[in-house]
């Protein structure tokens, strides 16, 4: 099973319109027909945020859109790419030469990370060219990751253009790894889950090493998706790897404190396993190493006896380099109490799911605070989302994603959905600019979809 690639799906592409549509647009862009397409599921994560990146378990499930490529391998050594929808421009290079540039999250340098990731896994210097159309339908800067579903659908596409096969693990390994050239530094939840995704099932997924376990879901409650209409691109500011490297020094104060050695430590869960401690003392050990106060980089230098040079240079990212504050308590806090919901969680849905319907609404409940006080990536139009979906009747709800904007999901019990999606659409899209925002991309339920598929025409 580990050693596993996505699978190949023969299917009559007339009896399928999204693929029908893309062949022909294909056909008038580039004058040939696609040899295949590749699929890749954004995901919804239940629970369990910005703690992926700290080497903690999440539970995501994918979600039916997708990112899908019609794909056509060309003997010329050049990458031509274009998308269905024309805010996206077409973009051409050679493929032995994909620059990616790292001050503007443009929507091709998503597909050069899949397609780097795969070429530098195999040491490739000459690269077959490819003639890709790629068709997204995942709402985009919301939270649902169309992103990483766009780097593992490019990274798909490129291994089968080159005839070879990885394993869904090693997929998500290197699809993980090449998104890092966007320049935000994120965890492996979402590519992960794009390629190990099966439907019906959320879950579990650990890293380090990466592994997916089943996770089942009350079958009396639905998981319903509600856009803040508020965008988010977590490439376009350093919230996201202001809190990435927050949680990294974090990880080195308490390592410190607790006299391991600190300099090779970069995650939150180093600390837990090297002192082989539970999440609650380590909540604990925070609360005794850290104070609340905001460090100031000087603080942080004095802590660890380092010059504000080799902080700069050894430890923060490029795009966190002039940060003046770093809430290091509050952040790690966040961390470790998360990852215990995610077990809590997991374990609840072993147990009977659908009794705990309001226990897990709870867990998704605490996880929203400590996302809004502790981890500060709420804003105030998902705080009013939550608000609004617990009243019509979710016993849970939280930011979804890396959060500042873009989507929250809530428990809702099955019986209750019809007057729940009625009553959050009466109170949150009457607005006019949230009312402009596709109704197919504003709220709806879903169910845990498949992960990443190669299709064949038959
Ligand atoms: C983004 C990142 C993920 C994860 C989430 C927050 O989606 O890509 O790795 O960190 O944010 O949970």
């Amino acid at each position: 099973m580990e050693t596993e690639g996505p699978a190949t799906r023969r299917v009559q592409v007339s009896e399928h319109p999204r693929l029908l549509k893309l062949k022909e647009v294909f056909k008038s862009k580039f004058g040939s027909l696609p040899k295949f397409y590749v699929r890749a599921p954004g995901r919804v994560n239940i629970i369990g945020e910005h703690i992926d990146y700290c080497g903690y378990s999440v539970l995501p499930m994918a979600i039916e859109q997708d990112m899908l490529i019609a794909v056509e391998p060309v003997k010329t050594h050049t990458l031509q790419l274009a998308n269905t929808n024309p805010l996206y421009s077409d973009f051409s290079t050679s493929a032995n030469n994909t620059e990616i540039d790292k001050t503007k999250p443009l929507w091709h340098n998503y597909f050069l990370c899949g397609f780097k990731g795969i070429q530098e896994h195999f040491g490739l210097s000459n690269l077959p060219g490819m003639n890709c159309l790629v068709d997204g339908n995942i709402p985009p800067s919301s939270g649902l990751s169309s992103s990483s579903a766009l780097v593992c659908c490019a990274g798909l596409a490129t291994l089968t253009v080159l005839g070879m096969s990885l394993s869904k693990m090693k997929l998500a390994e290197i699809c993980t790894k090449s998104e890092h050239y966007i320049g935000t530094e994120g965890g492996g939840m979402d590519q992960s889950i794009s390629f190990l995704a099966e439907e019906g099932t959320a879950k579990l997924i650990e890293f380090s090493p990466l592994r997916a376990t089943d996770v089942k879901l009350p079958s009396e409650a639905v998981f319903v998706i509600a856009n803040s209409c508020v965008e988010m691109n977590k490439a376009a500011t350093s919230h996201f790897n202001i809190r990435v490297m927050e949680c990294r020094l974090a990880a080195k104060l308490l390592a410190k404190y607790k006299g391991l050695q600190w300099d090779k430590v970069l995650r939150l869960e180093e600390v837990q396993a090297k002192l082989g401690v539970s999440l609650e003392e380590m909540l604990l050990i925070t609360e005794d190493a850290l104070h609340t106060e905001p460090y100031s980089p000087e603080e942080v230098c004095r802590c660890l006896g380092i010059s504000l040079q080799e902080l700069r240079t050894q430890i923060l990212s490029p795009n966190t380099q002039d940060v003046l504050i770093f809430k290091l308590c509050q952040r790690a806090k966040h961390v470790y109490s998360e990852a215990a919901r995610v077990l809590q969680f997991k374990k609840m849905c072993e147990e009977a799911p659908d009794d705990m319907v309001p226990l897990l609404g709870e867990l998704m409940n605490q996880s929203h605070a400590s996302c809004r006080d502790m981890y500060e990536c709420s804003c105030p139009e998902l705080d009013q989302l939550v608000d609004i979906c617990r009243k019509f009747g979710a016993p849970g709800s939280r930011l979804t994603g890396a959060g500042w904007g873009g989507c929250t999901v809530s428990i809702v019990p099955a019986d209750k959905l019809p007057s729940f999606l009625a009553n959050v659409h009466e109170a949150y899209y009457q607005q006019s600019a949230r009312s402009l925002v596709p109704e197919e991309q504003r709220l709806f339920a879903t169910k845990p979809g498949g992960g990443a598929l190669v299709f064949l025409e038959a």
